[in-house]
């Protein structure tokens, strides 16, 4: 059984810093707090618990001690509020969110309509908003977008996960709802290579690994497009969950993570492939034998959605 990883999968680089970044706070003396889970990822968040980085609502559940700005970001009413708390702030807000956040104000500072391309309930988009005094408009679909006034001039501000695919299809008719419009493309990258890459093997494979929190968006999205392109895919937290007979006569397992997903983790699920293979080649399914782990060879591939 040949295991193959995907090119791009796992931490991307605002979550790794901000994984970093509450370690940190960790080992420094104090106790130190998280608005909301640092990440979507029970188990990271479980390990961080265990060295006293408890997750807390609100800043008034924080007495005292380092409160740590998840990635997704925080609106300015925030920062006031721990400032004058005097608690110690580590701000991990991932910077492409932050520029979004600084766009999304200079749209509003500059007299424009500001649109914000978006799931309304993302901590990220409520954040984005909170910057431009909450005026944004927020737009999740086309059929949103084509409802709207017409206006003089328009900001357009995107969430950084958000799709390409759509964000085109949206860009163009927000074209003809402004004759001045101006699109900050503020979409990073790194959720469209995991998905390209999934994609990619999933295509190439008998069937998919997917690893990550089942509260994760971007998880739940890799394993959407693997099953897209018709690959039996499993969505995993942990390898406790893989099964042996979802391995019965399978050549070739591609495996991918969220970005939310840390590394020792993904190792565990491909250790125990590897074990799982060794048992059906010991069951007589010969081409089974010890789990070969390749890195992916991807290419990049068109979005599809
Ligand atoms: Fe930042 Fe992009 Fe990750 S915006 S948190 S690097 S998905």
């Amino acid at each position: 059984m040949e295991i193959i990883l995907a090119e791009n999968h796992g931490f991307c680089y605002g979550v790794k810093r901000a994984v970093e970044m509450a370690n940190e706070a960790a080992n420094s003396d104090g106790k130190s707090y998280t608005l909301g889970p640092i990440i979507h990822n029970p188990q990271v968040v479980g390990r961080l618990e265990d060295k006293g980085v408890s997750p807390v609502q609100e800043v008034s559940d924080i007495e005292e001690g380092t409160m740590i700005i998840r990635s997704h970001g925080v609106g300015p009413a925030i920062y006031e509020e721990a400032e004058e708390k005097g608690l110690n702030i580590v701000d991990a807000t991932c910077p492409h969110v932050k520029k979004a956040q600084q766009d999304a104000k200079s749209v509003i500072e500059d007299g424009m309509t500001l649109v914000i391309l978006g799931e309304k309930n993302h901590p990220e988009v409520k954040s984005i908003n909170l910057w431009a005094n909450n005026e944004g408009i927020i737009i999740e679909d086309e059929e949103s977008a084509e409802k709207l006034q017409i206006v003089e001039k328009m900001g357009v501000v995107v969430q950084t996960t958000f799709s390409q695919f759509k964000f085109n299809s949206i860009i163009d008719i927000l074209e003809k709802k402004s004759k001045n419009l101006k699109v900050f493309k503020t979409i990073c990258n790194a959720t469209q290579e995991r998905q390209n890459s999934a994609v990619e093997l999933a295509r190439n494979v008998d069937l998919m690994i997917v690893v990550g929190g089942k509260n994760s968006g971007n998880t739940n999205r890799l394993a959407e497009v693997c099953r897209d392109v018709g690959c039996t895919t499993y969505h995993i937290e942990t390898s406790t969950e893989l099964q042996l007979e979802w391995f019965n006569r399978v050549q070739t397992v591609g495996v991918t993570a969220g970005a939310s997903t840390p590394d020792w983790i993904i190792k565990e699920v491909i250790e125990t492939m590897k074990d799982f293979a060794e048992l059906l080649a010991a069951e007589g399914q010969e081409e089974f034998k010890k789990g070969n782990v390749v890195e992916g060879t991807v290419v990049q591939v068109e979005d599809e959605r």
